[in-house]
């Protein structure tokens, strides 16, 4: 009783739908995204959890036209890196891990979300040819980007995918 009177007045239950709610979008506005927007997502990048702390990640932002483009042909579903005004490519430093770079991308999409800019999780499926493309030396990778900008009207109101039921996913104790 008193963790639902508390969440409450936090106003958690509101984000417990955000978080559930959170969608990919893939249509944009052209407008850049501003550097207060920016600075914000990325601020909420560095503060992500990370195994030990060890934050083996960073992240290029790619803005301009033609290294977005030879981002996208790394890529088999790259529409929205054409489209959208920013991407931020997650990179795995050495000693790295898919993992917390997973949820590197999943803050950066929480918060953009938060401040009014859609977002879309991107593979890389060649990813050498990725790292290339933004300059990467040895020992890093990049295999996911989040493409980000302000959403067209469009974007907005289109439904979230489905999802499997939990009894299809969840087991307790043993699988
Ligand atoms: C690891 C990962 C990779 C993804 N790669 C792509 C991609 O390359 N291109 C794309 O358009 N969407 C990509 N997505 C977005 C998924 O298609 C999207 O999360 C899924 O369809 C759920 O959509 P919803 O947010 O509308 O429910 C990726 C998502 C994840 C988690």
């Amino acid at each position: 009783m008193a963790r639902l009177v508390w969440s409450s007045l936090c106003g958690m239950n509101d984000l417990y739908d955000f978080v559930v709610g959170l969608k990919a979008l893939r249509d944009y506005e052209p407008t850049p995204i501003s550097d207060e927007d920016m600075t914000a997502i990325l601020e909420a990048a560095r503060w992500t959890g990370s195994s030990k702390n060890l934050q083996n990640w960073s992240f290029v932002v790619v803005q301009e036209a033609q290294v977005k483009d030879r981002v996208a042909d790394c890529g088999d579903f790259t529409v929205p890196v054409r489209n959208a005004p920013a991407v931020i490519v997650v990179v795995e430093e050495p000693g790295g891990n898919v993992f917390d770079s997973g949820r590197a991308a999943q803050n950066i999409m929480l918060a953009a979300s938060a401040i009014g800019v859609a977002s879309c999780p991107i593979t890389l499926h060649r990813s050498d040819d990725a790292a290339a493309a933004i300059g990467l030396t040895e020992g890093r990778t990049c295999r996911y980007a989040v493409t980000l900008g302000y959403p067209t009207e469009a974007a907005a109101p289109k439904k979230k995918g489905g999802r499997k039921p939990l009894d299809e996913l969840v087991h307790w104790d043993r699988y």
